[in-house]
C-alpha cells in the first residue's frame, strides 16, 4: 500500500508569498520590478468583495464568466472562489496588434469560446482596461452573439489612458498611468507570477 503525503500539515512553515514571487520574477534582471501599487493583501480583500457582489447581483441567473487569456486567469480563478452561486467559465484569447505596451485596437481572436452564449448572462473578466480598445472589440464581438446580458469585470483600470467609453460594471482598482506587472499582468510574458501588482521600471 502506498502512503499518501500528508496534506494537512505542511512540512515547513509557509514562506512569505511576496518574497517567493519577487525572487522568482526578478532573479536575472534584478531591477525591472518597481514600486508595489497594489499589495497582495489588498488584492485578496478586493477580489473577495467583488466575488460577493457578483454573487448577489447574479443570484438566480446562471452566470458565465469569460476570461481573457492569459492575464485574467489569475484574477478569475481567485474571483470564482468567492462567487457562491452556480457559475461556469470559458476563455478567449485575443492578440492586439501594437507595441509591447500599447494596443492598436486591431484585435485578432487566437482562441474563441468553446460554447455559444446566446441567452446567457455573460461577464467578461479582464486583467486591465487601458485604452479600452481590446475590450471594445470584445464587447462588440460577444454582443453580436445575443447574450441575455453582457457586462465587464476588470481588476484594474487606467482612467488617464482611456480612449473609448465603456461600461465597466465591476472594477477592482483605478491606477495611475504607469505600466504595471504582476498578478497575471506581463511585460514580454514575464512577471505574471508576482502575487502583487507593481510598476515596471524602465
Ligand atoms: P487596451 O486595449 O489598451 O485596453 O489594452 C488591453 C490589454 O493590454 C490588456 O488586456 C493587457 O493585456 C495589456 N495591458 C495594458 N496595460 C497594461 C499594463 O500596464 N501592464 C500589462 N499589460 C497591460
Ligand atoms: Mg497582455
Amino acid at each position: 500500500m502506498t502512503t499518501l503525503p500528508q496534506v494537512a500539515t505542511p512540512a515547513q512553515a509557509p514562506v512569505d508569498a511576496a518574497t517567493v514571487g519577487l525572487a522568482a520574477a526578478t532573479g536575472e534582471q534584478g531591477s525591472e520590478v518597481g514600486e508595489v501599487l497594489v499589495s497582495e493583501g489588498d488584492l485578496m480583500r478586493r477580489v473577495a468583495e467583488l466575488g460577493k457582489q457578483i454573487a448577489r447581483d447574479y443570484a438566480g441567473k446562471p452566470l458565465l464568466l469569460v476570461g481573457v487569456l492569459k492575464g485574467a486567469v489569475f484574477f478569475l480563478s481567485d474571483l470564482m472562489r468567492h462567487i457562491d452561486i452556480p457559475v461556469e467559465v470559458d476563455f478567449m484569447a485575443v492578440a492586439s496588434y501594437g507595441s509591447a505596451t500599447d494596443s492598436s485596437g486591431v484585435v485578432r481572436i487566437l482562441k474563441d469560446l468553446d460554447a455559444a452564449i446566446e441567452g446567457r448572462d455573460v461577464l467578461i473578466v479582464e486583467d486591465i482596461v487601458d485604452s479600452g480598445l481590446t475590450l471594445q472589440y470584445l464587447m462588440r464581438n460577444l454582443g453580436s452573439r445575443n447574450p441575455r446580458t453582457l457586462e465587464v469585470c476588470a481588476l484594474l483600470v487606467k482612467p488617464a489612458r482611456r480612449k473609448v467609453e465603456l461600461p465597466t460594471k465591476y472594477v477592482g482598482f483605478e491606477i495611475e498611468d504607469r505600466f504595471v506587472v504582476g498578478y497575471g499582468l506581463d511585460y514580454a510574458e514575464r512577471y505574471r507570477n508576482l502575487p502583487f501588482v507593481a510598476a515596471l521600471e524602465r
